[in-house]
């Protein structure tokens, strides 16, 4: 397999950069010695960007003007910015995600084609890959579809929608790449993502129970590692899957004890009995603000089970995935830094767990 050439350096623009993988990202191509200016939302980001040597660009991805202004003068572009939301949402934060990651994303695409840009990487999501209809556990790659019929939550649609986008600037002659990542997981989590509010819980056992599954997690570092390999060597056009390791929910618990020495809960909950809890608590509006195994946004992604096929990054882009252990230390040694973790909750003594608590 022939690699393409390497894009020249020069200015960076990196959306997303308060988010997870974007205040992962920034950090690396600091690292890396790279010229980086960030697009942020007004205030935004006083505790993931402190400290850091960066321009700053003040708009909003809805905002075609500010985009344009924000693309002017790089070569290179990391489009991770995207608003995630687990549930079906109501009618407002559907249009807002169809107007943040769909419309959005075209708004940075066409500045990049405007401004003669180099190359542009879009993380995608493997929530926007299909599944084998004939067996779901079977690891799927960039080449099944999406399904547009299955049950998907708004959020997919408008990831898969993104990469539509994605492939109409391809065609027009942008050098686009869309990086696709599974679920997250590692430091400079500013915002507390699914699982990293999982193991903030669990070490303050307020996890009270866990039930069976498992998922596909991208450690901060690969998926850092995967975009840069997808900007250097990535073909235009073309998606690459990046994951780290498939987790069952009893691997995850005996990995957080390992690393926060905290027992796991002592329910293992069936199954069916964690999900109808879910469906209740979704069906109350009440899914998106706990964080425990029954919101939608674990249970949901546990219960697929569903496995990531990299080949096709390991062949063309060199990406060599690591392991979530050191991912999962990480997380929780930055959150005992920033406090979120304490040592005498996560000793034992447990805190009001609210009226649900976090199952
Ligand atoms: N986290 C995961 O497990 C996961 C898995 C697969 C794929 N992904 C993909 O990875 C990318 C990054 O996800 P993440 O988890 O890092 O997200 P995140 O932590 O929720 O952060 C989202 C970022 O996007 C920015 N943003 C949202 N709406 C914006 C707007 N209208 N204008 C400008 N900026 C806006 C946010 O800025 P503010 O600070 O202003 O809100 C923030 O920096 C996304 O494309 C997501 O689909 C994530």
């Amino acid at each position: 397999m022939t690699l393409a050439n390497s894009p020249t350096r020069g200015r960076i623009l990196l959306t997303g950069a308060t988010g997870y993988l974007g205040a992962n990202l920034l950090r690396r191509l600091l690292a890396d010695g790279e010229d980086v200016r960030v697009l942020l939302r007004h205030g935004s980001g006083s505790e993931s960007l402190a400290g850091l040597e960066v321009e700053r660009v003040y708009g909003d991805l809805r905002d075609a003007e500010a985009v344009h202004a924000a693309v002017r003068g790089v070569t290179r572009i990391y489009h991770c910015a995207a608003k995630t939301l687990w549930t079906a949402g109501n009618a407002d934060q559907r249009r807002e995600l169809f107007e943040i990651n769909v419309i959005g994303t075209r708004n940075v695409l066409q500045a990049a084609i405007g401004a003669g840009v180099e190359r542009a990487v879009v993380t995608g999501s493997f929530a926007a890959v299909g599944s084998e209809r004939s067996d779901p556990l079977l690891p799927v790659n960039e080449a099944v579809p999406y399904d547009p019929f299955a049950r998907n939550m708004p959020y997919q649609t408008t990831k898969a929608f993104a990469e539509q986008e994605c492939w109409k600037a391809a065609a027009s002659g942008l050098h686009v790449v869309v990086a696709t990542s599974t679920v997250l997981i590692g430091p400079h989590d500013y915002k507390l993502s699914r699982f990293g509010g999982l193991l903030c819980d669990f070490a303050h056992q307020r996890l009270r129970a866990y039930a069976p599954g498992g998922v596909e997690f991208a450690s901060t570092r690969d998926i850092c590692e995967g975009h840069i390999l997808a900007m250097k060597r990535g073909r235009r056009g073309e998606k690459y899957l990046l994951s780290t390791e498939y987790m069952t929910s009893d691997g995850l618990m005996e990995l957080f004890e390992e690393v926060t020495q905290v027992p796991r809960p002592k329910l293992r909950m069936p199954g069916p009995v964690m999900g109808s809890y879910s469906r209740t608590l979704e069906a109350l509006g009440l899914s998106e603000r706990i964080h425990g195994w029954a919101s939608s946004g674990i249970w949901r992604l546990m219960q697929l089970r569903r496995h990531a096929d990299i080949a096709k990054a390991r062949q063309e882009l060199g990406f060599e995935p690591t392991g979530i252990t050191s991912a999962v230390r990480e997380a929780y040694e930055h959150f005992v830094e920033r406090g979120l973790i304490r040592f005498d909750l996560a000793r034992g003594h447990r805190r009001h767990p609210g009226v649900f608590g976090s199952v």
